[in-house]
């Protein structure tokens, strides 16, 4: 019998990595791996980079990096590299660190059985083929690899992207944008569903443009990412359905009205401004303006009024003077958003504003940044105090001796104190908030209404 080698899989980046990284997981299981928690023991290191900004890809290869000592220790060792930062730079960076056995890009992950094979025979390889007009293999989740248990699991429903907004770099880790076929995606919901999970959330750069690039369905016929949603929410046992995530310029009156129109799409949308002035947006080849993204928050606001709004934020972005950062700072004002993620500007490498010639100063920057937060983390809180007082229902995700850790539909964390030991995660309760911080809320347990 052969000895079970183990994997030891690290996931830079967003959500799309960590989904791929669960499809690696499985489709390793599948031959014979076991999954590891120890980089030291593990037989098959796999980091997943991202390489959104230059932070995030020099913080993988710095890994990258240090495994080299461990290949040198131990030379069965096999050591492969995923995701953006290897579809990016390709041959180049086995190149540059020969101790790396596979380079694996974002439209390989579902070979990396056989090529992983090709490794053990003693190849080098790197496999970053990236094709116009790939399809997206049929996958089925396998829920009794261990890899599969939460409740709440993320489907891949497209990947890539069109839009060369530019400053981003997915448009050359990622390809161009394909959309998966209606029936696969179904597929793997109702497979999740019948294991227990029941809350989906729905993974793409751009979801808004669903089925727009390549037939999504049997016949030919047109199926929106609106029409998705509605079949996806049918199935039975979805109690909570969410997405991410939207180019404004894409948002659909359709898709707004899915707010109003179905149960189960949880009050919760990511909506990624990048920034407040009109200028910076058409620098940045975004194409919608800022009275049109306001206009998309109202209409939102009118099919939902309770739902939350988060956005990206890009801060410094070349050219930015005081005055643009100032209207960044106004639409904080204007929206008044539960939460953001935002950045400094980072230049990336192939993308049009590398070019740029008017590039912001560090300093000011990092400066703009914290200028920003600090109103953020006000807002955010001011935001969570409304909650107080008012009853949640939330999806418990982790328990511990003393709390119990859920999330709510609007996506907020809550702790609860109160104890129940028959409790399990995946278990819906209903909890009365009595504390708002800027980051998650407080409550206690009440019984279900
Ligand atoms: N510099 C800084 N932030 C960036 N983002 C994408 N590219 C860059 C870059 N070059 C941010 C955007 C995007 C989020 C995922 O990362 O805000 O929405
Ligand atoms: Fe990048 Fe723009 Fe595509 Fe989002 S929409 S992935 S920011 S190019």
């Amino acid at each position: 019998m052969d000895i079970q080698r183990s994997v030891y899989i690290k996931t830079f980046g967003c959500q799309m990595n960590e989904r791929d990284s669960e499809v690696i997981t499985q489709l390793l299981v599948e031959n014979g791996y076991v999954e590891t928690a120890s980089i030291e023991s593990a037989d098959l290191v796999i980091l997943n980079t991202c390489s959104i900004r230059a932070k995030a890809a020099q913080k993988a290869m710095s890994l990258v990096g240090q495994l080299r000592k461990q290949k040198r220790q131990q030379s069965q060792l096999k050591i492969c590299v995923a995701g953006c930062v290897a579809q990016h730079e390709g041959e180049e960076l086995r190149r540059r660190m020969n101790h790396i056995d596979l380079v694996i890009g974002t439209q390989n992950i579902y070979q990396i059985g056989e090529l992983l094979d090709r490794v053990d025979q003693g190849e080098k390889i790197t496999a970053v083929d990236m094709v116009d007009a790939y399809r997206i293999p049929a996958f089925l989740p396998n829920c009794d690899t261990g890899a599969n248990t939460a409740s709440s699991k993320f489907v891949t429903i497209m990947q890539g992207c069109n839009n060369f907004c530019a400053y981003c770099v997915v448009p050359y880790t990622r390809g161009r944008e394909v959309s998966r076929s209606v029936s696969d995606i179904v597929d793997e919901v109702k497979v999740l569903l019948d294991s227990g999970v029941s809350e989906i959330t729905l993974l793409g750069q751009n979801v808004n443009s669903y089925g727009q690039t390549n037939s999504v369905t049997s016949d030919g016929s047109p199926f929106s990412f609106a029409q998705l949603l509605e079949r996806v929410a049918m199935l039975s046992g979805l109690r909570r359905l969410r997405f991410t995530t939207s180019n404004p310029k894409d948002l659909s009156l359709e898709l707004m009205q899915c707010f109003r129109d179905i149960p189960q799409l949880c009050p919760q949308f990511h909506l990624p401004v990048q920034a407040g002035s009109d200028k910076v947006l058409r620098r940045m080849n975004r194409k919608y303006s800022i009275s049109k993204y306001l206009d998309l928050v109202a209409g939102l606001r009118s099919y939902r009024p309770d739902i939350a709004l988060t956005t990206d934020v890009i801060v410094g972005f070349p050219g930015e003077t005081e005055q643009d950062f100032q209207a960044t700072m106004d639409i904080l004002e204007t929206v008044r958003y539960h939460g953001s993620f935002s950045f400094k500007y980072s230049d990336r490498p192939g993308t049009a504003a590398e070019n740029f010639s008017d590039k912001v100063p560090e300093e000011q920057k990092k400066e703009r940044l914290m200028r920003f937060q600090k109103r953020q983390n006000e807002i955010s809180l001011e935001r969570n105090r409304e909650y107080i007082g008012t009853i949640m229902e939330l999806l418990v995700e982790q328990i511990s001796e003393t709390s119990i850790k859920g999330r709510t539909v609007t996506n907020h964390i809550v702790h609860v104190d109160q104890k129940d030991s028959s409790l399990q995660p995946g278990d819906f309760i209903s909890a009365k908030i009595y504390h708002a911080g800027q980051h998650s809320l407080k409550g206690e347990m009440v019984e279900n209404t």
